[in-house]
């Protein structure tokens, strides 16, 4: 089976860490974005993804390489000349697509959840239309595609991308399976797959819904990315809890759902959690409280200091008992001195850091 990964622009909502690497590169739980996916990929039988970028490929072509040898996996890029929006990609990648009549894959590279490929594709196969979306339901619906079925059916009526009234709570999660054959409905243009082309795929009653189970979320801005890293965090606990180090393992660990990776070195007296995460390399001095936070690899958070709902930006250094909150985003390199104060906001990439920020702001 193949798969195609919407890679596509330069990921402003989560600067300043795509200053440094692309979003898909981003590590989410140690581990890079799109490992998430290619991982999930390839363990339901999928051989070929395309990654349809349309800026700067050449920072992660070394990247998918390696997964593509650690993986036994074909990885191909499908470089836009111009931004082709979220179907146009489709038509540019058709020949791989279409090589032979089963069904793709394609996902937007910036969702998470426990990805469910292969009901997936069981399910697309039995109702044997065009296509299969993806959805999920939540409270905010208006930032995302609403998906709107008749009650007990999973063919869906309507497709609306970002409603200004409220149709429904079920939303495209960005995951779907597609047959070649829609690859007609999509020319060489920039196009928006849920605009343009879901919406007379509906009326066509050529789509139909998955409802996804257990969490999801788009983790595509820094604050949901916190929220996808506790669901996440709390799905492994479930899962897999010998992925997190618990309060048997370290005496730090504060209540739980806590990933170290094995080189990060804590100090002593610290309180770690609930919902951390902290990456290779990280150093944490003595005495510090870390809870719903990121900590990027690389990066040193001195004696005593207090970190809550922020992201630690790599080899980025927070002072000795200063005290980062309110979603704050320390870019990489970043240097925040001692007894420093930040209420949120995003630092740019190579700042120092030495009055305290009272208000959320930009610090360019
Ligand atoms: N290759 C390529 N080219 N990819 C693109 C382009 C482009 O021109 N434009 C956007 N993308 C990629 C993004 O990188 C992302 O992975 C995906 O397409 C969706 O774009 P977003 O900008 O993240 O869209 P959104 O989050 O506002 O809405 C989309 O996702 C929601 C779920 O998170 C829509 O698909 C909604 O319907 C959906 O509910
Ligand atoms: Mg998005």
């Amino acid at each position: 089976m193949k798969a195609l990964i919407l890679v596509g622009g330069f990921g402003t909502r989560l600067r300043p860490l795509t200053l440094t690497l692309p979003k898909p590169l981003v590590e989410f739980a140690n581990k890079p974005m799109i490992l998430h996916q290619i991982e999930a990929l390839v363990k339901a039988g999928v051989t070929h993804i395309v990654l349809a970028v349309n800026y700067r490929p050449e920072v992660m072509v070394a990247v998918l390489e390696k997964y593509e040898k650690e993986f036994g996996v074909k990885i191909t890029f499908s470089v836009e000349t111009e931004p082709l929006g979220t179907a146009g990609p489709l038509a540019l990648a058709r020949q791989v697509l279409a090589q032979d009549d089963s069904p793709f894959f394609v996902l937007n590279s910036d969702v998470i959840c426990d990805f469910p490929f292969e009901q997936l594709r069981d399910f697309h196969r039995a109702h044997g239309r065009e296509g299969t979306i993806v959805v999920t339901k939540v409270e905010e619906p208006s930032k995302y595609g609403v998906v709107v079925t008749q009650p007990g059916s999973t063919r869906i009526d309507r497709f609306v991308e970002k409603p200004k009234v409220f149709v429904g709570n079920r939303i495209n999660a960005g995951i779907y399976i597609l047959n070649p054959s829609m690859l007609d409905r999509i020319e060489l243009r920039p196009t928006s797959i849920e605009k343009e082309v879901f919406p007379p795929m509906a009326a066509d009653s050529h789509l139909h819904s998955f409802d996804l189970e257990g969490f999801w979320m788009d983790v595509g801005q820094p604050k949901d990315f916190l929220t996808g890293t506790c669901l996440y965090l709390s799905s492994v606990a479930k899962r897999q809890p010998e992925l997190l180090t618990s309060s048997k393992d370290a005496s730090y660990v504060n209540v739980g759902n806590v990933l170290v990776d094995p080189t990060a070195k804590i100090g002593a007296n610290c309180k770690i959690g609930p919902n951390v995460t902290i990456g290779p390399g990280v150093v944490v001095g003595d005495g510090v409280r870390l809870q719903r936070c990121v900590v990027l690899s690389g990066a040193r958070v001195k004696d005593h200091a207090w970190v809550k709902n922020s992201i630690v930006g790599w080899h980025s250094t927070v002072g000795r008992w200063a005290r980062l909150e309110g979603v704050t985003v320390l870019g990489d390199d970043v240097n925040v001195a001692d007894e420093i104060y930040i209420n949120g906001g995003s630092v740019l990439p190579h700042k120092s850091i030495n009055t305290c920020i009272t208000e959320p702001q930009i610090i360019m």
